[in-house]
Parts: structure tokens; sequence; C-alpha cells
């Protein structure tokens, strides 16, 4: 009887390969803290519009106007960073990474950078002069540098790949 015999279990070339398996733990981290992020930063929305809504002086008077310039600007990018964090884990497991070590550092950089940049803007409108942000703002050149990279990493290796899921079972190999 062939029952109970040990089967070694048939896996397609991309369920072993371990970079694919490292790219799906990273993009339900960016799915996960997308979603976190865009709950923050649209919270900070609302926020910003009952401060409209008690016409608060502390945000809307003209002495105030960069606060309200920082603030706004945190809450438009951390939103569109969020945004950027699920577009990112939806977008990896279509596009497989050759280096885990480079998809490692480009998921470290584009976190970072949606905390950093919306951060320093929203800091930059605390304690700040007349018309200037305090040194919070300082962040956001750091983070914007950190986007930058990440950036850059994902579309080096979405162009090596040549944008086509070679692992995929549907797709012939490539000659
Ligand atoms: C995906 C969702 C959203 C995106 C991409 C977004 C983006 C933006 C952007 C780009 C601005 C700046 C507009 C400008 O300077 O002309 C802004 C301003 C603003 N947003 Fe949003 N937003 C979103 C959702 C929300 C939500 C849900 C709320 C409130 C519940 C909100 C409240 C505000 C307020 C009050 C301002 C003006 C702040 C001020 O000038 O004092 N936003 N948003």
């Amino acid at each position: 009887m062939t029952c109970c015999a040990e089967e070694p279990i048939l896996m397609s070339a991309s369920t072993n390969d371990p970079t694919r398996a490292v790219q799906q733990t990273i993009a339900n981290r960016h799915y996960a803290v997308g979603w976190l992020l865009l709950l923050i930063f649209l919270s900070l929305g609302a926020v910003l519009e009952s401060l409209h809504g008690f016409k608060i002086g502390w945000y809307l008077d003209p002495a105030h106007q960069v606060r309200r310039e920082m603030w706004r600007l945190a809450h438009a990018h951390g939103t569109l960073l969020a945004l950027v964090q699920i577009a990112f884990a939806a977008g990896l497991p279509r596009f497989p990474w050759r280096s885990a070590r480079r998809l490692y550092l480009a998921s470290f950089f584009l976190l970072d950078a949606a905390v950093l940049l919306p951060l320093g803007f929203f800091l930059g409108g605390i304690g700040h002069a007349e018309g200037d942000p305090s040194y919070g703002i300082l962040l956001v050149p750091l983070g914007a540098v950190l986007l930058f990279f990440a950036v850059g990493l994902i579309l080096w290796e979405t162009l090596r790949f040549g944008g086509v899921d070679r692992h995929s079972d549907n797709l012939p190999p490539s000659s």
C-alpha cells in the first residue's frame, strides 16, 4: 500500500526561493505599516479640520502661519507616504528581488522616510520662530534622502528584472 509512504512535497521554484519568503514578510510589514500610518495621518487631517472648525488662533492666526503650513505638509506627506507603503507591498510579490540585502535596505529606507518626513514637518511647526520652522524640520531632508535611495533601489531592481515575473508558473522561461 502506498497510502503512508513519505513523499517529497514538490514545490514550485518560487515557493522554495528564500528571497521570495523574505519578500512576502516585507510585503506584509509594509502593508500593515501603511494602513497604520494612513490611520494616523488621516486622523491628523481630522485634527486640522477641528482646529479650523473651532477657529483656533494658535493654528489659524497669521503669526502662526508657519505652524499651519508645517502641519498641513505633515498631514499631506504622511498620508501620501502611507499610500506608498501599501503600493510597495502590493507590487512586491510581482517583482522578485535578486538580492535580499538590497530588499531589506530599500524597505528600511522606505519605512524610515515615511516616519521622518512627516515627523520633521510636524516638529517644525512646534516652537517655531515668526517666519521659520523649528529645528525639527531638519528631519525632512534626512527623510527625503532616504526616500530617494529607497525609490532608486526599487527602480534598479525593477529594471534589472525587466518588469516581468519570470518565476511565475504561467510564463515561459527567459531565453
Ligand atoms: C488620502 C487622503 C488624503 C490626502 C491624500 C490628503 C492630502 C492633503 C493635501 C495634499 C493637503 C494640502 C492641500 C493644500 O495645501 O492646498 C491637505 C490639506 C488638508 N487636509 Fe487632507 N488629505 C487626505 C485626507 C484628509 C482627511 C480624511 C481629512 C479630515 C478628516 C483631511 C483634512 C485636511 C485639512 C483640514 C487640510 C487643510 C489644512 C490647513 O490648511 O490648515 N484630509 N490634505
